[in-house]
């Protein structure tokens, strides 16, 4: 069975993320979305909010499911007999930093990444940019899911 991992901090989950997972669900037997806990960050949403935003937002995707760690990625990957990592590439902004890593990971433990190129209609989207619209009471309601829109505007 082939699986893949598709790391990040998810604070929140955005419809550009859930593209790149819906998309690797087709490539892989099983997709782990894995959280990210950074103990030196302190978020918009605790981890289990994030979880839970998450579970709402697979329901439909049959081979994922959201998991936590909060060591090295490549560690999970060897623990959970994972091939693969996955993650989105936006745009050349964000190539140095993703190749850095993925080269770190691959030195590391063998972990290869694949850098899958996102839509792009979702090019300009990041969670810190949903988070400050959504403080400052933008419409975010085309950028996420359902029920990541609920949860922003209870915190708001
Ligand atoms: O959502 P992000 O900030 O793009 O995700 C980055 C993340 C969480 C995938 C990266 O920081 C990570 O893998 N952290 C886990 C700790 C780790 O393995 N660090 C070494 C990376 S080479």
């Amino acid at each position: 069975m082939k699986k893949a991992v598709c790391p990040g901090s998810f604070d929140p989950i955005t419809n550009g993320h859930l593209d790149v997972i819906e998309r690797a669900s087709g490539l892989f037997d099983e997709v782990v979305i894995a959280v990210l806990v950074n103990n030196s960050k302190t978020g918009l949403f605790s981890i289990d909010e994030r979880v839970g935003m998450i579970s709402d937002a697979i329901k439909h995707l049959k081979n994922v499911k959201v998991d936590t760690w909060s060591g090295l990625l490549v560690d999970y990957c060897r623990d959970h007999d994972i091939a693969a990592i996955v993650k989105g590439l936006r745009a050349v902004s964000d190539f140095d930093y993703e190749l850095q890593m993925a080269q770190m990971n691959l030195q590391l433990k063998g972990v290869d990444t694949l850098l899958m190129a996102t839509k792009p209609a979702y090019s300009f989207l990041s969670s810190s940019l949903v988070r400050e619209i959504a403080r400052y009471g933008g419409d975010v309601s085309n950028l996420v899911p359902a029920g990541v829109l609920k949860r922003l505007a209870e915190k708001a």
